[in-house]
């Protein structure tokens, strides 16, 4: 049996959301399959997540073992840490990800938890996990020189390297608020994508 985190950052409800519908579609395959699993959703915008509280940082730092896994920020790193497949289900915002979604990882990148320093640098400690992004854009990033502007599914895909999580696969659906373009065709193309990801995840 395998623990699936599906992370959800967007301030748009379901239904409304183009993000979510991809993921969504995920996710019922993936249960599908794997009926045995685990899923857990974690939406940020319900959890509430506020960014890291000002003048905590230390007692963060002094918080150990069991009283960590129900601290009500530090729970969330060892939540990360247990899990072993990911599903992040996020926009592209300013060219970055939701700020919210930044708040999480601030949450979960904790040096002891899930990553750690050594003599030869940081070492990621989420080992033999995978992870899959689902991301939409309003325009298109396949050239330059949007390329290099695009800071959201990249910035993922480092800090989840930074980690140990190297398995990271993303699915995008780009180019959503160009007027001329079918994005009905567009979502459906992403959906068939992450439902064939699914089977392979
Ligand atoms: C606050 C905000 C910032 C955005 N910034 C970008 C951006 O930098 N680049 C881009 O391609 N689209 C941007 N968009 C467009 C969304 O990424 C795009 O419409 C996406 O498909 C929305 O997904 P949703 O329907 O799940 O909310 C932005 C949208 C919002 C609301």
């Amino acid at each position: 049996m395998s623990k699936v985190l599906y992370i959800k950052a967007n301030a748009k409800p379901e239904g409304e959301s183009r993000t979510f519908r991809i993921s969504d579609s995920l996710i019922h395959k993936y249960m599908e399959i794997h009926p045995e699993d685990e899923i857990t959703v974690l939406d940020l915008y319900e959890e509430n997540l506020q960014f890291l509280p000002k003048g905590k940082l230390q007692e963060l730092r002094n918080v150990a073992g069991d009283e960590g896994r129900n601290h009500p920020i530090l729970k969330y790193a060892y939540q990360f840490l247990e899990a072993d497949k990911y599903i992040i289900s996020e926009p592209i915002w300013n060219l970055g990800i939701p700020a919210i979604l930044k708040a999480y990882i601030d949450y979960v990148a904790v040096g002891g938890i899930t990553f750690t320093y050594t003599a030869h640098g940081p070492v990621g400690m989420c080992k033999n996990k995978k992870a899959v992004n689902i991301i939409t854009r309003g325009g298109d990033y396949s050239s330059e020189p949007m390329e290099s502007l695009e800071m959201a599914d990249k910035y993922l895909r480092n800090i989840f390297h930074f980690m140990g999580i190297t398995d990271f696969t993303t699915v995008a659906a780009d180019r959503l608020d160009v007027i001329t373009e079918n994005t009905e065709e567009i979502l459906h193309t992403a959906i068939e994508e992450a439902e064939e990801l699914a089977m392979a995840f």
